[in-house]
């Protein structure tokens, strides 16, 4: 099943995931994420941009490595960065919640990571790079953080107008959203 994807001015994007209580079968949302994920042609996608508040987000950042066999397709369930590391880097970040705009966002290059995956085994893992980076992406949505609180004052008044006219709905995707004035 394909989610429509919450657009930014949704509350549920600035709200604090809960934890899933553990042992909840989750196989099929997981699944319904990533058919939402990949019909949005996104690497991420996190369970408030279904409008969901829990934490759950799922990645596939295949189409952005120069050696496929290099991708990391996994779901994160109940995570919890543990450590970051490394120096501060900037990338052009984008969010399917917040379609038609990008800005480079500063994150540190390494990051320790404990989740449990779908069948609840719990893994402790460290990524870099842009694992790391499509990871802490997705992890902020359950924060109820996005990439546009990490851009400067003057980048963000510059693209009030835009952020204003998503929450109304007034956006160009080519997928299913959920136009947070309309709810
Ligand atoms: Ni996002």
């Amino acid at each position: 099943m394909i989610y429509p994807i919450v657009l930014y001015g949704d509350p549920v994007l600035k709200k604090l995931a809960e934890d899933i209580p553990e042992g909840t079968d989750i196989k099929e949302l997981v699944a319904d994420m990533f058919e939402t994920m990949y019909a949005a042609s996104g690497v991420g996608l996190a369970a408030p941009q279904i409008g969901k508040s829990i934490r759950l987000f799922v990645i596939d950042d295949t189409p952005m490595m120069e050696n496929e066999e290099e991708g990391v397709k996994k779901a994160f369930i109940n995570p919890e960065i543990i450590e970051e590391d490394g120096d501060d880097w900037a990338f052009e970040e984008g969010c399917l919640s917040i379609p038609g705009i990008r800005a480079d966002v500063d994150r540190p290059e390494i990051l320790r990571i404990r989740y449990y995956d779908e069948d609840w085994n719990l893994h402790e893992e460290e990524y870099d790079d842009i694992h790391a980076r499509v990871i802490q992406h997705e992890y902020d949505h359950i924060e109820g953080i996005l990439f546009t609180d990490h851009i400067s004052a003057l980048k963000r008044r510059l693209i009030k107008g835009k952020l204003a006219n998503i929450s109304k709905g007034k956006v160009d995707a080519d997928y299913r959203v959920r136009i947070p004035s309309k709810r």
